[in-house]
C-alpha cells in the first residue's frame, strides 16, 4: 500500500451563498497527511469543516484551492473508490431489509460476483458482530447495531482505506466501546482508517495521529502521544502524603502536590535524578516516573482558542 493514504495541502472551499448573505469559507486552510496503517482522527467542533474535508477527499465536492491525493490518486478517480469504504455522517439505510439483504445490495453496486458476495457478507457480519442478527430487518436494530451495520456496509468491497464521518456520535458508552473495539480490530487487519469526531474521548481512545481543525483551518497536527507530552518535564509520584518529602523536593520541583494518599512532584528532566536522590534520603516510597502529559481536552481548547484569539 502507498505510504500515505491521504495527503491534502492548502484546501479551501466556500459554498455558494444563498440570496444576499455573504458566505464564510467552510474550509479555509486544511492540510493533512494520513499514513497507511494508522488510525487518524480529524478532530474539531461542530461546523469546523470536517465533513466538507471528507467530501473533498472523496471527490464529492471540488475544492476552490489546494490539492492532494487519496491512495496515490486524484480525489475524483473512480478507480480508487473501489479501494475505499465510506460511512457518511448521517447514513440512511432502508429499514425493511435484513442486514444480509442490504449488504447484498451494496455488494451488487460494487459488481461483486454472487458467490463471492455471499462469502463476503458472512465475513463482514462476523467482523462487526452482527452474524446472529443478520435475519432481522434494520428497523429492529438499535443505534449501536445500525452503526456497526454501517461499518459492515463500508467493508463489503474489501477496502484498504476506511473513511468514517463521526462513527460514534449518538451512541451510548457501550455502543462507543463496540465501535472502538471494531476499529482497533480493523487496524490490526492492516486497514488505514480516517475518522472525524467532535468527541475528545473517541479520538483519545482510538487514534494514533490527529489533526485539529477549527473554523476551517488546521490548527494542530501530529502523533497523539507526542502532542500530549509536555516536553522536558517529568512527573514523579510517591506513595503517601509526605510533608518531609515535600520540603526535600521543594528546591527542585516546578510543582508539588500532596493529596489522595500520594505526593506528586513535577521536575525538569535534568533534575530528575537529583529529585529521586533527595527522595531516597528521606525514605520516600517511589511509585512511578512518567513524562508529564496534558489532557486532550487542554490541547483541544488551546488549539481552538489560539485560532479565535
Ligand atoms: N452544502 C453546504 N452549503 C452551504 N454551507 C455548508 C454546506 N455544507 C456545510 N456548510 C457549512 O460549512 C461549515 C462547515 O460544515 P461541515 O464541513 O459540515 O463541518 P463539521 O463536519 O466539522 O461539523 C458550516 O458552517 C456549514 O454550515
Ligand atoms: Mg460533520
Amino acid at each position: 500500500m502507498e505510504e500515505y493514504a491521504v495527503k491534502l495541502e492548502g484546501i479551501k472551499k466556500t459554498y455558494k451563498a444563498r440570496g444576499k448573505q455573504k458566505s464564510e469559507p467552510a474550509v479555509s486552510d486544511v492540510s493533512l497527511k494520513v499514513r497507511s496503517g494508522e488510525i487518524f482522527g480529524l478532530l474539531g467542533p461542530n461546523g469546523a469543516g470536517k465533513t466538507t474535508t471528507i467530501k473533498i477527499m472523496l471527490g464529492l465536492v471540488y475544492p476552490d484551492e489546494g490539492e492532494g491525493t487519496i491512495l496515490g490518486s486524484s480525489f475524483g478517480d473512480v478507480k480508487v473508490h473501489e479501494r475505499i469504504g465510506f460511512l457518511p455522517e448521517q447514513p440512511y439505510f432502508y429499514p425493511f431489509l435484513t442486514a444480509e439483504k442490504a449488504l447484498d445490495l451494496y455488494g451488487k453496486f460494487f459488481g461483486i460476483e454472487p458467490e463471492r458476495r455471499r462469502k463476503r457478507i458472512k465475513e463482514v457480519l462476523l467482523l462487526v458482530g452482527l452474524e446472529s442478527n443478520s435475519y432481522l430487518t434494520l428497523s429492529k436494530y438499535s443505534k449501536g447495531m445500525l452503526q456497526r451495520f454501517g461499518i459492515a456496509q463500508a467493508l463489503v468491497n474489501e477496502p484498504d482505506f476506511l473513511i468514517l464521518d463521526e462513527p460514534s456520535s449518538g451512541l451510548d458508552p457501550i455502543g462507543q466501546i463496540e465501535v472502538r473495539d471494531l476499529l482497533l480490530k480493523l487496524k490490526e487487519e492492516g486497514k488505514a482508517i480516517f475518522l472525524s469526531s467532535h468527541q475528545l474521548s473517541e479520538v483519545e481512545n482510538i487514534c494514533d495521529a490527529v489533526s485539529i481543525v477549527a473554523h476551517g483551518k488546521t490548527v494542530m497536527a501530529g502523533k497523539l502521544d507526542e502532542l500530549l507530552q509536555i516536553r522536558g518535564i517529568a512527573k514523579i509520584t510517591f506513595v503517601g502524603e509526605d510533608p518531609i518529602l515535600k520540603e526535600a523536593l521543594a528546591p527542585l520541583a516546578v510543582s508539588l502536590t500532596a493529596a489522595n494518599d500520594a505526593t506528586i512532584a513535577e521536575v525538569p528532566n535534568e533534575k530528575l535524578y537529583a529529585a529521586i536522590e533527595e527522595a531516597r534520603k528521606v525514605d520516600a516510597k517511589l511509585y512511578s516516573v512518567e513524562p508529564k502529559r496534558r489532557s486532550l481536552e487542554d490541547l483541544f481548547l488551546e488549539a481552538v482558542r489560539s485560532r479565535e484569539a
